[in-house]
């Protein structure tokens, strides 16, 4: 590792060690009086274990970052999420595998904890409310509950069902009329199967919405939800599991790209369980899926996509940061005649990932904005507000500035789709930490912005947790 401070793009990618609470931080410009609440995060704060770099930013160890805001004034809190990981970490030890970082176990240690629960429970992916729970995901079914105030660690959640998974996705959709959250899994076995499942508000216990069998599993990090469908985008990106148990090797690397298969969406109707169609296309590789919604007879799905999964490999790290070069995306519009079994699709933008739109008022319906972050000259430098409709675009960037995941929160009692702010968390490289940014949701310019004490390292996904 470098010891030299870095004043670009690389300190985003430099460990934060230290755990932090500031009541008060100094804010330049003004945030809205109405804007009460939130922006919680989870982030790939520590990047080595012991002497040794972790081998992908996919498993940084998790830490909470808080930003508390009221009255236009911002608190922040950062704290480590106190899984086993963690506390491996905290031993120097790297005992669990991951995404792609080798435990560097003996093959007897590998087949057995492919099939027993020995596996990470790292939540350094994403977020979410379940009624008046809180948990932090990763890949593996383990989520960890935490409290959103303090972000002490509660515990990891215990499921009271028996179903069994191996990976499930840290991008889970929330269904208000039933107030579930809505996921999938894979479990992995002779004879393995997609789960698609609700776990309502307050309890505990999974209920399976539909089961697809799948001799090869591909690897989804999410998946998409209309008002009637759940959607599968299966990317020729697949796992033989019995294979997977023998091969000794971390857990992406099991997946084999065959882009002569093309990619398959499974419609599985939310209601019935009943698989409506499958649906093929020419081969692409997603993380994020943005928006789908049903349109007369059809069925549209946004995403980000990229030609082919060489992005995994590009996200190995080195000591500056990301290894590879970072592929080209496109913000595409696939549409699904669900009765003929057509699929077409357009591109609505370039070059943007980490996608959000207005998901309590827009997810699962038509929609007019997707807000992105944007790689346009280097890691992460523009925030773009897409209109779906017409392509136009906003953009905002300022100089050494690298921001992350564009949060949306809307302004209440307002109608208009971009009544709202934007949130992120962006990195300031030259002055060397990194501050909250308020941009107007409408103009797309800066209202105001809470400069955090230090860096925070990139992340993946926040949530704003209304107060
Ligand atoms: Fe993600």
């Amino acid at each position: 590792m470098s010891q030299t401070p870095t004043t670009d793009h690389r300190l985003g990618f430099t460990s934060l060690e230290e755990e932090t609470a500031v009541d008060s931080l100094p804010v330049a410009g003004a945030l809205p009086a109405w804007l009460a609440g939130a922006l919680v995060r989870v982030t790939p704060a520590k990047l080595e274990v012991g002497d040794r770099r972790l081998d992908h930013w996919f498993d940084g160890i998790a830490m909470l970052n808080r930003f508390g805001i009221a009255g236009g004034r911002v608190s922040y809190k950062s704290r480590f999420i106190d899984s086993v990981a963690y506390r491996d970490a905290q031993e120097g030890e790297w005992r669990h595998g991951g995404f792609a970082t080798d435990p560097c176990r003996s093959l007897f240690k590998r087949v057995q904890s492919m099939f027993s629960p020995d596996v990470t429970d790292n939540p350094n992916v994403n977020l979410a409310r379940i009624g008046e729970r809180y948990i932090a995901m990763t890949e593996t079914p383990l989520p960890i509950e935490f409290d959103a105030e303090t972000l002490e660690t509660v515990g990891h959640l215990e499921y009271t069902d028996k179903l069994k998974a191996h990976v499930t996705t840290a991008h889970p959709h929330h269904d208000p009329e039933r107030d579930e959250l809505v996921n999938y899994h894979a479990y992995f076995s002779r004879v393995s199967r997609y789960v698609l499942y609700g776990m309502p508000a307050g309890s505990s216990k999974r209920r399976v919405i539909a089961e697809l069998p799948v001799k090869e599993p591909a690897y989804m990090h999410a998946f998409g939800m209309s008002g009637r469908h759940l959607i599968l985008a299966e990317y020729p990106l697949r796992a033989n599991p019995l294979k997977m148990a023998f091969a000794g090797k971390p857990f992406i690397q099991n997946y084999v790209w065959r882009p002569e298969e093309g990619t398959r969406f499974q419609v599985i109707d939310r209601e019935t369980g009943a698989l409506r169609g499958t649906y093929e296309t020419d081969a692409f590789f997603c993380f994020h899926h943005v928006n789908a919604f049903e349109r007369e007879g059809e069925l549209v799905i946004d995403l980000i996509a990229y030609d082919d999964p060489s992005i995994i490999d590009a996200l190995y790290l080195n000591a500056d940061g990301p290894r590879g070069t970072i592929p080209s995306t496109e913000l595409r519009r696939y549409v699904i005649d669900l009765d003929g079994g057509g699929v077409s699709w357009e591109k609505l933008a370039d070059d943007v990932e980490l996608p959000r739109i207005d998901y309590g008022r827009r997810n699962t319906r038509d929609y007019r904005y997707a807000y992105c972050s944007r790689s346009a000259d280097a890691w992460f430098d523009q925030l773009v507000k897409v209109d779906v409709t017409d392509g136009s675009q906003s953009v905002w960037s300022a100089p050494g500035c690298h921001p992350g995941e564009p949060i949306f929160v809307r302004q209440p009692g307002t109608e208009a789709e971009d009544a709202g702010v934007v949130l992120s968390v962006v990195l300031d490289g030259p002055a060397g930490r990194s501050f909250l940014l308020a941009l107007d949701a409408r103009s797309f310019e800066e209202l105001g912005r809470a400069e955090a004490p230090h860096h925070i390292p990139f992340g993946f996904h926040g949530q704003f947790l209304r107060a």
